[in-house]
């Protein structure tokens, strides 16, 4: 019997913690770029052997994340943790952390993301979130400031304007969600219910300045899956995919839907308010988890549009490109502008079959061309491309991403130029290990990463 592929490749689990202080870097790496690079995925602490690996299901992994810290112009150490969950403390012998969970699961592996001064670990469908330390350690699940009563999302967005993070949480135990803004200050400011009359995997969120919009597709918890242990969320024919949209002062009660023609949106890549009507662009499949638990069995996603006109309700939907790409990211000060650029990985559909991008793009929404960093040649494989800025445009800045080295079973992290993508890299550091591939990049700045340390050595009151 083949291995699970997501035993091998880039995906394979390791088994160790590492800090590393000394990371050789070839090229240039900018003084300006202060900040942490985080990565994160599901990585066992215990190696699977017989059952659990004949019937791997590696998305139930416990969250395991990797860090860069880049200052003055050096690499000054690359450092991997577990997110200390039960089954983590348990085969590492440690106490469990502080707080509560609120859900069955207390894994937690999708996103890091930092808020006011709080650098979270995060996970959808119902665990709170984990509070790490800016050297990556655990340090309690939390609440956040105040009141966090249930879960958060993995893909909340953060108004640049504002200051608020904004979400939509679900988890298969309601068949309702919950609209949540998070003020600056890490304290829930607005928490309102969504009915969605079942149990959809909404995973992402697309933000203007006045709407959110989300999609509800056929894709739906399955208790009976669960059990098995495998992914709990299926193709269900019995849906009909549409797209929510409503006001961000008015909140859930103002929800407009828009049925759409059946597909599934894993993320959305942009949103932007014209008059009466809302353009959507974000990455679509035709069907998702129909025979399997793989997201990556079919592909990539396409680059699609939905034209929402709110007076009337009609909806004009289109493809626009037909390159397969996942991951898309955004300029983070244009999230809730109608974004012009967004910068995504992308391959051939055998390569993203096998687990295997080759590129990352850079797409032009203005003028439908795009531009490709390919590393085919080269044998390497990319994961997420997080944008940071430099300049005011909103393409000056870095694109960093981490580098799946096949031939010598390492990664590396890698500088691109935003306006330059398919130039050579800036730089090029090599990390001690390899980084087994998951689900987000992210860039937490320097002044933020001083916010966290603060907040964490500050006697509390
Ligand atoms: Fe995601």
């Amino acid at each position: 019997m083949a291995a699970d592929p997501y035993l091998t490749g880039a995906y394979a689990p390791v088994y160790t913690e590492r800090t590393e202080l000394s990371l050789p870097t070839e090229g240039e790496l900018p003084e300006e770029l202060d900040g942490l690079f985080t990565y994160i995925g599901p990585n066992p602490v215990v190696p699977p052997t017989g059952y659990r690996a004949r019937h791997y299901a590696w998305f139930r992994q416990d969250g395991f994340v990797s860090g860069v810290r880049l200052s003055g112009g050096r690499a000054d150490w690359f450092r991997n943790r577990w997110i200390r969950d039960r089954r983590v403390c348990r085969a590492m012998g440690e106490p469990r952390p502080p707080g509560p969970r609120h859900f069955l699961s207390d894994v937690v592996h999708t996103n890091v993301i930092c808020h006011g001064d709080l650098l979270l670990a995060l996970v959808e469908t119902g665990c709170l979130p984990a509070r790490l330390t800016p050297t990556l350690d655990t340090v309690e699940y939390t609440p956040l400031y105040s009141g966090l009563s249930n879960g958060v999302s993995a893909h909340p967005k953060l108004d640049p304007n504002t200051g608020e993070l904004i979400m939509i949480a679900h988890t298969p135990l309601h068949t309702w969600g919950e609209y949540l803004v998070i003020d600056p200050q890490a304290r829930v400011q607005r928490s309102e219910r969504i009915e969605f009359g079942g149990r959809p995997l909404v995973h992402d969120i697309a933000l203007t300045e006045q709407h959110v919009i989300f999609f509800d597709s056929p894709v739906r918890f399955q208790p009976s899956i669960a059990i098995r242990g495998q992914l709990p969320y299926r193709w269900d024919r019995r849906h009909q995919a549409r797209i929510g949209v409503f006001r961000r002062d008015d909140g859930p009660r103002s929800i407009q839907w828009f049925e759409i023609t059946n597909c599934f949106v894993l993320h959305a890549v942009t949103a932007a308010s014209s008059g009466d009507h809302i353009l959507l662009r974000a990455l679509r499949y035709e069907r998702m988890f129909d025979h399997s638990d793989d997201p990556l069995a079919g592909g990539g996603g396409l680059l699609w549009e939905w034209d929402l006109d709110l007076v009337t309700g009609a909806v004009r939907e289109r493809q626009l490109t037909d390159r397969m790409q996942e991951l898309p990211r955004l300029d983070p000060r244009t999230v809730t502008a109608d974004s012009r650029y967004y910068y995504a990985i992308t391959g051939s559909s055998e390569a993203i079959a096998q687990r295997q991008p080759t590129g990352i793009l850079k797409h032009d929404l203005l003028t439908d061309t795009t531009v490709v960093h390919d590393y085919d040649r080269t044998g390497g494989s990319p994961t997420e491309a997080v944008f940071v800025p430099r300049g005011a445009a909103e393409d000056d800045g870095w694109l960093l991403h981490l580098l799946y080295d096949t031939e010598r079973d390492m990664s590396k992290l890698i500088v691109l130029d935003s306006r330059d993508v398919a130039a050579a890299p800036i730089a090029t550091i090599d990390l001690p290990c390899r980084v087994p591939s998951g689900f987000h990049a992210n860039w937490i700045d320097g002044a933020s990463i001083e916010a966290v340390d603060a907040a964490l050595t500050e006697p509390s009151l």
